[in-house]
C-alpha cells in the first residue's frame, strides 16, 4: 500500500514523532509513505514528498512539523475538494493518515464520507479534542508556559508589581489550568468559568499584601465582555485569532486601575508552540502515529487512533469530534484549593 500523511492546522510539538511512526510503521510492513506538504493545502494543490525511515531518523526529537502545515479547508469550495480527490488518484493512494486537530479531523472525516480510506490522529496544544484523554502538544506547551510564570515570578517580585500571563488555549482552558496549578499563580483564569472582576481583584490585593507581588495566568478565550467591535481577525476555518483581544493587557490595566498597584502583563503567544516536544508528548504521538498505521492495515477505516486511560485505540470519528473537551469541575476545583483567601 502507499500512505499519504499530512499534518494540518496549528503547529504543536510531536507532529514529527507522529509522523515519524506512521513511516516505520507502514515501512515495517513493507508499505512506502508520501508526505502531503502544508497540510490539506498539499493535497488541493498536488505538492508532496517521499519520505522514508532515513529521512526521519531523529525527527522525534524535533518541534514544529518538517511537512509544513496551514489552516486549509479542502472542502471550502467544490472545485477544492475536486482537486484533492484528483491528487489522491494521480498518487495512487491507497490511505492517508491524517494528523490534526478538530478542523483537520473533519474534513478527514468528510473525505471518509466521499469513499476514500483515511485514519486519523488527534494533535492539539489546546487539549480539547473530545475523544481523546490527552492530545500531544499541550504538555510541551504547558510546560514552556509554566517555565514563563516562573520567570515572570522573579521580575514581578523585584518589583513588587502584578503580572498576568496570556497563555492560548481557544476555548478550552486546559493550558491555563496546567500553568496556573503548576507554577502557583495567585489567580488562574479560564474560559469555561464566568469572569468575576471583584474575586480576582480580592486574590491580588491578598497576594501583594501577602509577599509584595501577585501571579496571575489568563487563557485567551476568556471573555470579559468587551466592547463589540474590537479586534477580530479570522482563520479560514472561521476561527477568530483571540491573541488579538488582548485580554492579559486589558486585564493589567483593570487591574491597576482599580487597585492602584503596578500591573504589566506578558503574552508568550507561539512560543508556547515551539521547541523540543516533552518526553511525554513525544511518547504519546509515537503510539498514535503507529497505532494509526496499525488500523488501516486491520481494515479499520474512518477512524481515530486515541489515548484512552493507558490504552491506544481506535474510535469512529464521530466519537472522537463528538464535543470540544473543556475543563471539566473536577480539575477547576482542584485549581481553586490552592486559591483559598
Ligand atoms: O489551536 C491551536 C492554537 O495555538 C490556539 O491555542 C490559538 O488560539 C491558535 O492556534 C492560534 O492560531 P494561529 O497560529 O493561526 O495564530
Amino acid at each position: 500500500m502507499r500512505f499519504g500523511v499530512l499534518t494540518g492546522g496549528g503547529d504543536c510539538p510531536g507532529l514529527n514523532a507522529a509522523v515519524r511512526a506512521v513511516v516505520y510503521r507502514a515501512a515495517r510492513a513493507g508499505h512506502e509513505s508520501v508526505g502531503f506538504l502544508d497540510g490539506w493545502k498539499g493535497v488541493r494543490d498536488g505538492q508532496s514528498r517521499p519520505l522514508r525511515p532515513s529521512d526521519l531518523v531523529d525527527a522525534v526529537t524535533r518541534g514544529g512539523t518538517i511537512l509544513g502545515s496551514s489552516r486549509t479547508n479542502p472542502f471550502a469550495k467544490p472545485e477544492d475538494a475536486d482537486r484533492a480527490l484528483a491528487t489522491l488518484d494521480r498518487l495512487g493512494i491507497d490511505v492517508l493518515v491524517a494528523i490534526g486537530g478538530d478542523d483537520t479531523l473533519s474534513a478527514a472525516r468528510e473525505l471518509h464520507r466521499r469513499g476514500r480510506r483515511v485514519v486519523g490522529v488527534p494533535k492539539t496544544m489546546d487539549n480539547d479534542v473530545g475523544g481523546t484523554d490527552w492530545t500531544f502538544g499541550f504538555d510541551s506547551a504547558s510546560t514552556v508556559a509554566m517555565d514563563a510564570v516562573g520567570r515572570l515570578r522573579d521580575t514581578a517580585a523585584s518589583h513588587h508589581r502584578v503580572v498576568l500571563l496570556e497563555v492560548m488555549g481557544r476555548h478550552a482552558g486546559w493550558v491555563a489550568l496546567a500553568t496556573g496549578l503548576a507554577a502557583a499563580a495567585d489567580a488562574t483564569l479560564l474560559p469555561e468559568e464566568p469572569y468575576d472582576e471583584p474575586r480576582l481583584l480580592a486574590r491580588v490585593r491578598a497576594a501583594v499584601a501577602a509577599r509584595g507581588y501577585a501571579l496571575v495566568v489568563v487563557s485567551e478565550g476568556v471573555d470579559l465582555g468587551q466592547a463589540a467591535g474590537t479586534a477580530a481577525a479570522h482563520d479560514e476555518f472561521g476561527h477568530e485569532l483571540l491573541r488579538e483581544r488582548g485580554v492579559g493587557a486589558t486585564l493589567a490595566r483593570r487591574i491597576e486601575a482599580a487597585t492602584g498597584i503596578e500591573s504589566r502583563s506578558a503574552q508568550i503567544g507561539h512560543i508556547q508552540r515551539g521547541g523540543p516536544p516533552t518526553l511525554f508528548d513525544r511518547l504519546l504521538a509515537t503510539r498514535l502515529g503507529a497505532a494509526a498505521v496499525d488500523l488501516a492495515l486491520a481494515g479499520r477505516f474512518g477512524e481515530v487512533a486515541v489515548l484512552r486511560g493507558e490504552e491506544v485505540r481506535g474510535v469512529p470519528f464521530d466519537d472522537a469530534l463528538r464535543e470540544t473537551k473543556r475543563v471539566p469541575p473536577a480539575w477547576r476545583d482542584l485549581l481553586h484549593t490552592f486559591e483559598a483567601e
